[in-house]
């Protein structure tokens, strides 16, 4: 089973390389293993039986101690019923934000944060990103709103060595930005 690295270890704060491709076998079993970490998360059942494992809809490499430019989502897509939002991508890049923004009103979760940090993280509310996605085995261009794209940022910050809770506002967690949509 992944161990994943917790908010303490310097490593989760630094900025993680670019991944060479084609991708090796190695970083493509990595990343398989990681996929698979997200959907036994939240399988109940197994997490009875693990009681370690924290329900997670996105992990990045940084936070099994890799770090390469690598992250994994997997998550019940919303919109169309029995189908997964489910990518595995290498050397994600934004390319386009919205000035509009953004934020979980219940406040972001992170497999590597055990401490509660209340507030809003402001994130922008569409996003484009361009990657390799290692699950369609080629390159893609992903267009994303509102959750979709708060996962996307989240887990692309990890590979920068940033976490959700910097973007909260120290001295006014929960303060009202102008035109933000909740989500
Ligand atoms: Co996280």
């Amino acid at each position: 089973m992944l161990k994943i690295i917790k908010d303490k270890v310097p490593s989760l704060r630094s900025v993680s390389k670019e991944v060479t491709l084609p991708l090796s076998d190695r970083d493509q079993q990595l990343l398989d293993k990681m996929l698979e970490h997200l959907k036994n998360s939240q399988d109940p059942s197994f997490r009875e039986k693990h009681p370690t494992v924290r329900e997670g809809v996105g992990l990045a490499a940084p936070q099994v101690g890799v770090n390469k430019r690598m992250l994994v989502i997997h998550y019940p897509n919303y919109e169309k019923e029995g189908e997964y939002v489910s990518y595995q991508l290498v050397n994600p890049q934004i390319t386009v934000s919205s000035l509009k923004k953004c934020y979980l009103k219940a406040g972001e979760g992170c497999l590597s944060v055990d401490q509660e940090h209340p507030g809003y993280a402001y994130r922008a509310y569409r996003i484009t990103v361009k990657a390799y996605d290692a699950l369609k085995k080629e390159d893609v261009e992903i267009k994303a709103k509102g959750f979709d794209a708060i996962v996307l940022q989240h887990e692309i910050d990890h590979l920068n060595g940033i976490l959700f809770y910097d973007h909260i506002d120290k001295n006014n967690p929960f303060r009202q930005e102008n035109g933000a949509i909740e989500v």
